[in-house]
């Protein structure tokens, strides 16, 4: 099975217009072709969801043991608030890799947690763009 699925949390739609000081102009549709340009390149395809419910990336994340080999996951705000996508990561036996376009640990104090990654193969987090290219990769080495 070489299929990895793309997880790209609440408000991440926005990117593009959303604290560009932050973010960088970069929209989710151009971060998205780069990680299709990535894993087509190496016979790899994706599934990519966006998703500002957590409920909804928690039933993405339950019912893809038996259809992917891996998730990339950039939770956004959930990252720092839920125990519920942590569950859902532990509960599926397939390797994730959580990435952030910002670096979170030179930000806020609530930031500065991550609930979700303890449940995941590694944090790739503040090198924008790269961090999803870094952590797609990532994932295709470790399942191949
Ligand atoms: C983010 C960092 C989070 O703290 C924030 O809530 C986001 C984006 C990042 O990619 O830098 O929405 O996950």
């Amino acid at each position: 099975m070489r299929k990895i699925l793309v997880i790209h949390g609440p408000n991440l739609n926005l990117l593009g217009q959303r604290e560009t000081e932050i973010y960088g102009k970069i929209t989710l549709s151009e971060i998205n072709d780069r990680l299709n340009k990535l894993a087509s390149s190496q016979g790899f395809q994706l599934e990519i969801l966006q998703s500002n419910h957590e409920g909804n990336i928690v039933d993405a994340i339950g019912q893809s043991a038996n259809h992917f080999s891996a998730i990339l996951i950039n939770p956004a705000a959930y990252t720092h608030t839920s125990i519920a996508i942590r569950d859902a990561l532990s509960a599926v036996k397939i390797p994730a890799v959580e990435v952030h376009l910002s670096n979170i640990y030179k930000r806020e104090d609530f930031r500065q947690k991550s609930l979700t990654a303890p449940a995941t193969h590694g944090q790739i987090t503040g090198l924008g763009v790269d961090s999803y290219c870094l952590g797609l990769q990532a994932l295709i080495n470790l399942t191949q």
